[in-house]
């Protein structure tokens, strides 16, 4: 794998986040990731919910899924085992199981608990910079898909992450647990992860026939400003449809309004470098 940030620089790592669920994490990570891919940038997805949806997204039928980041977590298995190939170009996969569910348990008993997923990226890419010669291992992205909760799952992600991306409904009640979401991002910089930042939030669902999908998209720009992306991800039938077929919308039907959208959101994404603005309070 070749890292084509041609700086030398490390992955960039995402976590992708927002404990409300339904609301677009998983479309948001698998789609970014396939525009990431199709512009030969070399992407890791890590599906970090028990659920399993990014792996589905992504094909991998559930028996498929051993080993799986659950394995990687509690130490039964090394990181590089578990990375699988997807049929999507430059996008490769750690899948998750049911079992990690019960990882949020069983990892409070162990050490480091919550940097365990940060010290399997920080090695992944240090045993593939060794072996490949290639700054940062050849790998550009790093994309988590997070649980809708905030537990240990969700802060190993944070720890691991330089920025979070995080999707918001449009829908009367998208503001709501934000607050939360928040105070958790700054209690993990300020404990855990000193460099951790907003990378952007993205405006998900949007509905362009309803008023109030308009009204909460004002309303969220005014509250956070330039931490929006200008892309809106409309409501699109077909981006509902993609994940039954084991394959991102972007392959689906690269046309839909939701897959131009999301090319539009993964280069705003690419384009953001790391800048000293500032968390929301
Ligand atoms: N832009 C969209 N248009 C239409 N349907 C969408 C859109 N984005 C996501 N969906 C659908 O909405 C549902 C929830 O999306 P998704 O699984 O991405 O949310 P999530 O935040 O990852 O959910 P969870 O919290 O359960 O992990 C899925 O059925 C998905 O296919
Ligand atoms: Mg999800």
């Amino acid at each position: 794998m070749i890292n084509s940030h041609g700086d030398g620089s490390s992955p960039r790592v995402f976590a992708v986040a927002n404990q409300k669920g339904g609301v677009g994490k998983t479309t948001t990570t698998v789609n970014i990731g396939t525009a990431m891919g199709a512009v030969g940038k070399k992407v890791l997805l890590i599906d970090m919910d028990p659920q399993g949806n990014a792996s589905t997204g992504l094909g991998l039928m559930p028996e498929e899924r051993n080993p799986s980041i659950y394995d990687v977590l509690i130490g039964d298995c090394p990181v590089e085992e578990a990375i699988r190939e997807t049929s999507v170009p430059n996008v490769f996969l750690i899948p998750a199981v049911r079992d990690l569910a019960g990882a949020s348990t069983e990892l409070l008993s162990m050490d480091r608990r919550s940097f365990r997923l940060r010290d399997t990226i920080r090695g992944l890419i240090k045993s593939l910079e060794n072996r490949t010669g290639q700054p940062g291992g050849g790998i550009d992205y790093v994309l988590i898909d997070c649980p809708p909760s905030l537990d240990v799952l969700t802060v190993n992600a944070l720890a691991a992450a330089d920025g979070v991306v995080v999707p918001l409904q449009c829908e009367f009640f998208a503001l709501e647990g934000l607050s939360e979401l928040l105070r958790t991002i700054n209690r993990v910089k300020s404990t855990l992860n000193p460099d951790l930042e907003i990378e952007g939030i993205v405006l998900t669902m949007f509905d362009k026939r309803n008023n109030l999908s308009s009204q909460v998209a004002d309303d969220v720009r005014e509250h956070l400003g330039d931490k929006v992306y200008s892309t809106i991800i409309p409501r699109n039938v077909r981006i509902s449809e993609a994940p039954s077929h084991g394959i991102p919308a972007l392959l689906y039907d690269h046309k839909c309004s939701g897959s131009k959208a999301y090319v539009k959101l993964a280069a705003e994404v690419m384009k953001h470098k790391k800048d000293d603005t500032r968390l929301p309070a």
